[in-house]
């Protein structure tokens, strides 16, 4: 957690209405709230929140953090039981529970209600595009019931939920309240320098023109104002002004460039670097870019690579994209699919903008496997959903 939350007094707001919405367990009850943004905006942070206020409130948590619960029964386990789920799989290696005595297994119905009986219940998942699409349908419905009000969910993840929703094939979507984090104010990332030190007992003052430059340097980015915060703390002075501003920005630069060799990697072992730099080629990072040109700088890019035999068609194509937006380079700033921004700070456009781009060779051996990914796991996906809603139906 920061020293300060900066910045988000409006999604603060709305985790606090949710919790007292299911506290009270009337008024409607609480909308299930999707907290979505590229990696580093915040979600953590926010999701912790969350669970800070319901503590104070006395209402019981339950976290789920990504691929964590890969069943059905795992879920109804992990709603009746506070903590680690590996101590549930100990329990039943050990020979007991659930496997043993499948029709006594509670359901993830009965859990619920179990557990929100007495002061409501607050249940974040985080990461929540690793979830199975089939603990997250069940998860999702079973919240949503009619009738049930004092069940608050927070669902916390990168914006390729934009996709991934789709195969969690839920009821009631209009009833979530979504949110999409982009990065912090100018505003905020300075209240979010000054205010901790404010609270230093010596007391440190920074000048305006350093404030400027840590601004400019952070891009609104929370995880650079973390590391400014710190280097300026550990420097130990009073008087933070320009010289001093020099003096650490060494460890900033270095921070910031292992950050973004650290995506770079990512970047090429998926194959998707190739169609990062086409982008940034294309003028990505310096203005919105409508979502045709995104998709045929991609293929372009990609024909020109992957020509011949193994050209790639549209489905291909659109996993790349996916996969660009997952891995924060591209940002949908409304979710309309209309148009994307970089996802990544400024800086990092320039950086990639250096980069000797990859051969053809190198991407085509990643690229494959990447897309196989892909597509076994989208099929997973769909037939454990299937599976799921016909037992629940039947
Ligand atoms: N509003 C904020 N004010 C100040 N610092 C923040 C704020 N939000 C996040 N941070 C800091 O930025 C960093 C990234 O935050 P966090 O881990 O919550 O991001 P995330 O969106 O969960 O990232 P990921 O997608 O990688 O999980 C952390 O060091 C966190 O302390
Ligand atoms: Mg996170």
């Amino acid at each position: 957690m920061p020293d300060v939350v900066a910045g988000r007094a409006d999604v603060e707001e709305l985790l606090a209405l949710g919790i007292r919405a299911a506290g009270d367990g009337d008024e409607g009850g609480a909308r299930p709230l999707l907290l979505l943004g590229p990696r580093g905006v915040g979600k953590t942070v926010l999701c912790t929140i969350v669970q800070e206020l319901a503590g104070k409130a006395g209402m019981p948590t339950v976290t789920l953090a990504g691929a964590s619960v890969a069943t059905k029964s795992e879920l109804a386990e992990v709603l009746v039981a506070p903590g680690p789920l590996d101590r549930v799989r100990g329990i039943r290696a050990a020979g007991f529970g659930v496997e043993a005595h499948a029709k006594d297994a509670p359901s993830v119905e009965d859990a619920l209600a179990a557990r929100a009986e007495e002061r409501g219940l607050l249940i974040v998942a985080d990461e929540a595009h690793e979830m199975d699409a089939g603990v997250a349908h069940v998860l999702i419905n079973s919240v949503q019931r009619e009738g049930r009000k004092n069940v608050f969910l927070v669902l916390a993840g990168t914006p390729v939920l934009d996709w991934k929703r789709r195969a969690w094939k839920t009821t009631f979507d209009e009833r979530f309240v979504e949110k999409r984090l982009g990065p912090l104010s100018n505003a905020a990332v300075r209240e979010a320098i000054t205010l901790p030190l404010q609270n230093l007992e010596q007391g440190v003052a920074v000048t305006d023109e350093a404030l400027e430059t840590v601004e400019r340097e952070c891009m609104g980015f929370p995880f650079f104002v973390q590391v400014w915060g710190e280097l300026i703390e550990l420097s130990g002075a009073i008087r933070v002004d320009q010289a001093l501003i020099e003096r650490v920005r060494a460890g900033f630069e270095d921070e910031r460039d292992k950050l973004y060799r650290a995506r770079w990697r990512r970047l090429r072992q998926s194959g998707l670097a190739a169609g990062a730099l086409a982008l940034v080629e294309e003028g990505l990072g310096t203005e919105p870019m409508k979502s045709g040109q995104v998709y045929e700088c991609v293929a372009k890019c990609y024909g020109r690579m992957m020509g011949g035999d193994g050209a790639l068609d549209g489905e291909n194509v659109e996993w790349i994209v996916r996969g660009l937006v997952a891995e924060g380079v591209l940002w949908d700033l409304t979710g309309g699919m209309d148009e994307y921004v970089a996802g990544t700070p400024p800086t990092m456009t320039s950086f990639l903008a250096a980069r000797p781009p990859p051969t053809k060779l190198e991407t085509e051996g990643v690229l494959r496997r990447f897309l196989d990914e892909q597509k076994a796991e989208m099929r997973v996906d769909d037939s454990r959903v299937a599976s799921v809603a016909t037992r629940s139906a039947s």
